[in-house]
């Protein structure tokens, strides 16, 4: 496991290194037992890019994408690939997407896509595909399995026939804190995809899944939840180190469940807060770190972030870096079997959330 400061060397330069504390990116590192199998690559996610009109798009969230492609170009050493964890536009338009595929093509690395609602939801995901290809999809990479899933679909009702228009669709299925609920699920026919896709794969092979919404049941009301959770786990529970990456989320989560861990990425765009009603979601997942507050709308790039994940013997590592507040680690606690926060401190010795003046 490397230690987190000397990752920060990897970016060239001193003034890409004081960039580095500051911008929003991710970057993943699978080390195994043979070094010359390491490598790493980066993720980005939810940039939410937000078409105003004519040329005009909202800046702030331009600027988290900008920024994260920039930085990610002066990884060394450089990464293999870039995964970008969905969310990439607004609301779905081809000017939205167009903008955000023009800012990602100037990463000068492969870069694999994951769906997010806001990609999809307006025509289904057909403009997305023109752009990027396959909804969902697997590939294999230095000892590795990989599986890209689109975890954001829904029942058929819900997505032909419940609303009167395509954007109005897209308005309900995008909303967070929403009465009629989203729910999001991976569905019977990718989940056949994924149960041949992972019978030619050796169970001892590390597995990497990326999914938009976490797999995993965690707070239903804001649908950070994918209803066939369950049925999808049940699909990767016989693989011995398996690792579930998502965002849609927009903050730091990690659990648990039987062999799996799970990680999420933060946003370049905005952060979510935790849900007051985390009290409840608590049963969920292990206890959660500092709390995030709303974005500071004085400070464009508050509670965004980027870390490093280490998945040595094939289990994960993260390394978040906050903005104005302490970074975390969450690393796999073999002993415990679950990844933990090292830093998470006793409640009375906590650091306190974010000042916002
Ligand atoms: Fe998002
Ligand atoms: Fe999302």
């Amino acid at each position: 496991m490397t230690d987190p400061a000397s990752r920060r060397d990897f970016l060239l330069g001193a003034g890409a290194a004081v960039a580095a504390s500051t911008l929003p990116l991710s970057m993943v590192e699978l080390a195994f037992a043979d070094p010359a199998q390491n490598f790493t690559f980066a993720y980005i996610s939810d940039s939410h890019i937000q078409h105003v009109k004519g040329s005009t798009f909202v800046r702030n969230w331009d600027r988290g994408l900008i920024r994260a492609v920039a930085e990610t170009n002066l990884l060394r050493p450089k990464p293999d690939f870039v995964m970008f964890g969905g969310d990439l536009a607004q609301l779905g338009t081809k000017e939205e997407l167009d903008h955000g595929a023009e800012m990602l093509s100037k990463l000068g690395y492969k870069t694999h896509m994951v769906m997010g609602e806001h990609d999809y939801y307006l025509d289904l995901g057909e403009y997305w595909s023109k752009l990027f290809g396959d909804h969902y999809y697997s590939f294999d990479h230095k000892g590795v399995h990989f599986v890209v899933l689109n975890s954001i679909l829904t029942f058929d009702e819900w997505t032909f026939d419940r609303w009167p228009s395509p954007e109005q669709r897209m308005l309900e299925m995008a909303g967070l804190d929403n009465p009629n609920g989203s729910p999001f699920m991976v569905g019977q026919t990718q989940r056949e995809w994924l149960r041949k896709d992972l019978a030619n794969v050796d169970k001892e092979t590390p597995l990497v899944v990326f999914s938009h919404s976490p797999i995993q049941k965690i707070y239903k009301g804001w649908n950070f939840w994918t209803d066939d959770a369950d049925e999808v786990q049940a699909l990767l529970r016989p693989f011995e180190k398996t690792t579930v990456i998502y965002g849609h989320v927009h903050q730091i989560q990690y659990n648990q469940i039987d062999n799996i861990s799970f990680h999420a990425v933060m946003a370049t765009a905005w952060p979510w807060p935790y849900p007051q009603s985390y009290a409840q979601a608590e049963q969920h997942l292990p206890k959660l770190t500092v709390p995030m507050n709303r974005a500071d709308p004085f400070f464009e790039r508050d509670a965004t972030g980027w870390q490093f994940i280490d998945v040595a013997s094939g289990r994960v590592a993260a390394d978040y870096n906050l903005y104005n507040n302490a970074n975390r680690r969450v690393v796999f606690n073999a002993a415990k079997g679950r990844p933990e926060d090292v830093t998470y401190q006793a409640p009375a010795d906590r650091i306190m959330p974010q000042a916002h003046y």
